[in-house]
């Protein structure tokens, strides 16, 4: 199992903090965004990493990361994305060479957990795996769409919905099997010109390998001031309570 660091995009929503800087060097109370997911996935037993980059400010992710070792990596790559708001998908096609026929686990860089999905990734061997959450604002999300008679199984996942057909919201916190890299080979952009992650998704959910668990713990993605601000807050009560 390969993991894999997702730090592309613009983060317009953080002008004009993220004129200067990337969006994931930010700080969460007294580190850079970028360290948590990052931590995340040392935590699950994930050593070998790339990290995806794009943008105009690419070149500042060495100085702050180096080669890992300070956050227990055994082994860090950069990977740059040509095109940063080229979708998940785009990114994810980045580490083809790198992941080298195994499996992945792929995390947004500006998501944020204290969860431990050892276990989960410990025991995958085929298809694929979702991160769900219950949020109270599950429309600003992609949400699942269960099954109405196997309530355990999603047979669909839709973006940012008007009417949310439940309180989960999928996590930027996904594993796939190798197979990932030839389907996002073979996306088309969608109506925002982008390659969508979902879109990956989806084929393992008609393919019916697609598992799920829920994130157990604190989960929130740092897009905008006020989730930056959040994020901060519970980083920095946790940090002092300990
Ligand atoms: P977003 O928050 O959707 O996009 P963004 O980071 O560019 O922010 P904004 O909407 O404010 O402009 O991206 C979610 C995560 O995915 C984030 O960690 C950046 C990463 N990402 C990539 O690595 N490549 C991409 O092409 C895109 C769109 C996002």
């Amino acid at each position: 199992m390969k993991g894999v660091v997702l730090a592309g995009g613009l983060g317009t929503r953080l002008y004009p903090l993220t004129y200067t800087t990337n969006k994931h060097l930010l700080p969460i109370y007294d580190q850079p965004m970028i360290f948590y997911p990052i931590r995340t996935l040392v935590k699950a037993g994930i050593k070998s990493v790339m990290v995806v980059v794009s943008g105009p400010h690419s070149g500042q992710f060495i100085q702050i990361l180096k080669n890992g070792k300070e956050l227990g990596l055994e082994h860090l790559e950069y990977g740059y994305q040509e095109n940063p708001m080229g979708g998940l998908a785009d990114a994810l096609k980045v580490a083809e060479d790198f992941a080298d026929d195994e499996s992945v686990t792929l995390i947004l860089g500006d998501n944020t957990t204290d969860a431990d999905v050892s276990k989960e990734i410990a025991s995958f061997e085929k298809g694929s795996i979702m991160f769900l959450k219950k949020v109270s604002d599950p429309e600003r999300f992609g949400v699942p769409i269960f099954d109405r008679k196997e309530k355990q199984k999603i047979v669909g996942i839709v973006e940012k919905p008007k009417k949310p057909p439940s309180q989960y919201v999928s996590t930027g916190l996904y594993v796939f099997d190798s197979r990932c890299f030839n389907i996002a080979k073979g996306l088309k952009p969608s109506k925002r010109g982008q390659l969508e992650i979902v879109d990956v998704q989806d084929y393992y959910i008609k393919e019916g390998t697609m598992k799920w668990y829920e994130l157990k713990g604190y989960w929130h993605d740092v897009g905008t001031f006020d989730s930056l601000l959040e994020a901060n807050k519970y980083w920095a009560s946790k940090s002092l309570n300990h």
